[in-house]
This record gives C-alpha cells, structure tokens and sequence, in this order.
C-alpha cells in the first residue's frame, strides 16, 4: 500500500480542518467529531483484538473515521454551554472527553474485585521475575506517574532495553499497547515484560511453577477465576490487566474545565490547548488519552536526527514487515505526561517544551516559537490527572518448593 503515508497526511490534514470547522461552526462539527472521538475511545476498550493490527489503513481510520458504529456512553459534559470558550469547551469535550470510571470489562474479559486484588498482588510480585527482584513496578512506579522516568528502563542484569517505559496510566484505553502497538489488549501485553530477557526474564512455566507452591496465591487464583484448573499463565495476565484497569487518573484540570469549571485552567492553558488545535497536534493526538489510537511515521515532514530517532528501531515495520511502517509509532498518549519525562521512544528528551517544538519540525512542518511551546506544554500539564492510590500489598512467603533466583 504505496499511498498509505499519503492518505495519513491527509487524514491529518482532514482531522485538522475537521477541528477548524467545528471550532468555528461548533454544532456541525461537533457532532460528527464527537461520533469518532466515542468510537475510538470504544476501540480502545471493548475492540476486538486485532483491531489496530494487521496492515489496515489504521492511521487514517484512526485519525478521522474509525470503524465501528456503537458509540460508547460519553461521559456527561455538564456546563459545556454559557461561557467564554463555549466552542472551544464543545470541540474539545467532543475530540478528547473527559476520563470515564474504570471499565468493567476489557476484550471480554469482565474485570471483577478478586482479580484486581490478584493483580494488584502480582504488580508488586518480584517472583514474576527470574531474579526475584523485578516488579512491574520497577518500570512503572504507581508513585512517578506510572512510569520510571529514565531514557531506556533496566531490567534483569542491569540490562538496558531498547525503549523508553510509557506510562501504565489509562493504558486501558489505548486502541493498543507498546510504542509499536505490537499487543492488542493489556492481558496480551502483560505476557511480554514476563518473558522479555532485558525485562523480567522469566518463562510462563516458570511463572506458573513459583505461583502454584505458595498457597496462598492457589487459593486466590481459585477465587478469582473458578473456571479454571489450578493456576495458568493466561490467569496471570488477565489479572495483571484487571488491576491496570484501576490505573485511570480522572480529574485533571483539563477535565474538570471541560465540564464546565471555568476556574480549573488559565487563559495562559486555554490559549496552550487553542495552539494545540490550530496547530494540529490534535489531527494525531486526540481521543480521551489525546493519542493511543492510531500510528504515524516519527518524522512525517522531517526526520529527527539519529540522536532522538535510533536508526536501529524502525518501530512498526518490525511488526508488520511493511516499508511504509518504516519508522512509524502510536502517537503516544499525553496524559500525564508532565509526570512521564523523558520523551519519545528512545526518553531522549527531558523538557516537555522541547519535546513539542520536536513534534512541530518533525510532524507538522512548523517552526513552534518559544513563548507557544511554552503554552502548549502548559496545556498539557493540565492533563494530569488525580493519581491511583494502591496499597502496598502484603505478599505470601514462597516454600521450599519454591524456585530459587536466578541471576
Ligand atoms: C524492565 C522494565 C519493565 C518491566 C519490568 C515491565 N515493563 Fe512494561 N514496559 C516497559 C517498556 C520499556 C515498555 C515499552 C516497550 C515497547 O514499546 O517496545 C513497556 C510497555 C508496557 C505497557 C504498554 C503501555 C502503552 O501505552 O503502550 C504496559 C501496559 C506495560 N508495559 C505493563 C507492564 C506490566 C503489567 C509489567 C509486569 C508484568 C511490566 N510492564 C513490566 C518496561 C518494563
Ligand atoms: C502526524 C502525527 C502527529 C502530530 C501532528 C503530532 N504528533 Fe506528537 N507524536 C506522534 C507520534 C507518532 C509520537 C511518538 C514518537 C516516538 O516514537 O517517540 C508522538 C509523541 C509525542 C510526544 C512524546 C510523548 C511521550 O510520552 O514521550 C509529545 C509530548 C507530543 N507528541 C506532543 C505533540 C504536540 C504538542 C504536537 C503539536 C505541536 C504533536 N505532538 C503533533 C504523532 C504526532
């Protein structure tokens, strides 16, 4: 498909005027916008899997018309009429919305209490890794945002992997996961850091073999999922997955403006998230995580140099062996991402406003001045969100059946 970056750039170019017209002529616009916006955030929830892979037009389904036709329950948008930035309110509340409660459902996979507390447990479980000194949490800290903020995360013999850790943080709501979008759902990533030998490099068996001799996790695993024979690895990720649905961080100031609160951001934000329309950030970067839905060649109008863009990750084209995915990621989610430093895939760059005058050269063709990447970045530090609290939890003590670590 030779024309694929083409219809992308003018599924951006067509996202871009789309915004416009709904800015100026809100109605219209906003209905039709609206529609996209609840069903791409739908994607990102009940999809069936597969939906972002294979080698569909995904970026320009993605960015301006995505399948599907159910829309999802949007959030009320209470007060969204009768102020200053009635417009502007409206074509954001339709684009991005506002974070929705914790799904109950994922893939099909009903989330219920039990397997949230198991998969609280095995969050903060270092048995899951080889070492016995991993967590999922030594990569993506409940308490930094749900990232580890360093350039490339360490994991098993102070190996460091390729990419920079994303946030698990409304991960739930991404059409799909990792920077290449390689994983359709959270239980289908979740197998991966498990296995991967610069992360936790442990085995499903393994896995499966230290869980099933402590009884206390036989007897939660038997609770949370009663259909099953004893413990599974498949068990493992969808508990994993049903804790992370918790991992949602409603409440930003963004949201709370949206709503109606006037107060909640500062006309010096509200003129960032004007520029960030005008400037068309949001053709890429919309849906309720203001990205995570579709994908889009890093360097669209010019290639950022090896420094920030490794010649050695081509990103997409490693799932998809197709040459236009040379180089081509999910635009990243911007929630939270004030708390998520360094940016782009390769954490090469630490300041939010020179990640965005980045994505003006690379993406849009644009020189973005000082004083607007200024704003901007303002704008999107107003997407932060209230965080998860999550108790620590209490962890049953292995047995001499227990497999010792490994180095
Ligand atoms: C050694 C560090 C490390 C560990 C341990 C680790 N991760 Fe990750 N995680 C990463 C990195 C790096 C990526 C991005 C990899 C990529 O895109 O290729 C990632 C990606 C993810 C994503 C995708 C988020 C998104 O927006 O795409 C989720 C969800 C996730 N990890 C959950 C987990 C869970 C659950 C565990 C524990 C079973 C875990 N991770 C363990 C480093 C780690
Ligand atoms: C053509 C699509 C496109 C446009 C337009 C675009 N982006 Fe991006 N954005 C992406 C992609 C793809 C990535 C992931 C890049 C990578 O591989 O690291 C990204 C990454 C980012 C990141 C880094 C996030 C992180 O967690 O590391 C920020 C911040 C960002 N974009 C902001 C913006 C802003 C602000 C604008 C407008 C000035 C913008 N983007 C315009 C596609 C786009």
């Amino acid at each position: 498909m030779g024309n694929r970056w083409k219809t992308c750039l003018m599924a951006a170019a067509l996202g871009a005027m789309a915004v416009g017209l709904a800015a100026c002529a809100a109605d219209d616009g906003a209905d039709e916008s609206t529609r996209a916006q609840q069903d791409t955030a739908d994607a990102g929830i009940h999809a069936p899997a597969g939906t972002m892979d294979g080698d569909g037009p995904a970026a320009a389904d993605g960015a301006v018309a995505p399948a599907g036709s159910a829309p999802a329950s949007a959030p009320e948008v209470a007060g969204a009429s009768g102020g200053e930035h009635d417009n502007l309110r409206q074509t954001a509340a339709s684009l991005f919305g506002v974070i929705p409660e914790a799904p109950t459902e994922v893939s099909g996979r009903t989330v219920t209490p039990e397997r949230v507390e198991l998969g609280r447990m095995l969050f903060f479980e270092p048995r899951l890794s080889r070492s016995h000194v991993i967590t999922c949490n030594t990569c993506h800290s409940i308490g930094t945002g749900g990232a580890d903020n360093v350039p490339a995360s360490i994991g098993h013999g102070w190996q460091r992997g390729p990419r920079n850790s994303p946030t698990v943080f409304n991960a739930v709501f991404n059409a799909a996961q990792f920077w290449d979008g390689r994983a359709s759902d959270l239980a289908e990533q979740a197998a991966g850091p498990v296995q991967a030998s610069v992360e936790m490099n442990s085995t499903p068996e393994l896995v499966v073999q230290t869980l099933s001799s402590i009884p206390r996790y036989v007897e939660l695993f038997a609770e949370a999922f009663p259909e099953s024979e004893g413990i599974t690895f498949e068990d493992v990720t969808i508990a994993l997955e049903a804790f992370e649905t918790t991992l949602v961080t409603p409440d930003a100031p963004f949201d709370r403006w949206v709503q109606g609160d006037d107060s909640a951001m500062t006309a010096n934000e509200i003129e960032g998230l004007q520029l960030f329309f005008e400037t068309g950030c949001a053709s890429c970067h919309n849906g309720v995580n203001f990205g995570g839905q579709s994908y889009f060649p890093f360097g669209v109008l010019e290639r950022p140099g090896a420094e920030i863009l490794p010649v050695g990750d081509k990103g997409r084209f490693e799932v998809t062996s197709t040459a236009t995915d040379e180089y081509v990621f999910r635009a990243s989610p911007l929630r939270n991402v004030a708390l998520t430093a360094p940016y782009f895939h390769s954490g090469q760059v630490w300041s939010l406003e020179e990640a965005v005058a980045i994505m003006g050269t690379a993406q849009l063709g644009r020189d973005i001045n000082e004083e607007e990447a200024g704003k901007i970045a303002d704008f999107l530090r107003t997407l932060t969100g209230r965080q998860p609290e999550v108790v620590y939890p209490i962890l049953p003590p292995s047995t001499p059946d227990t497999p010792r670590p490994e180095r």
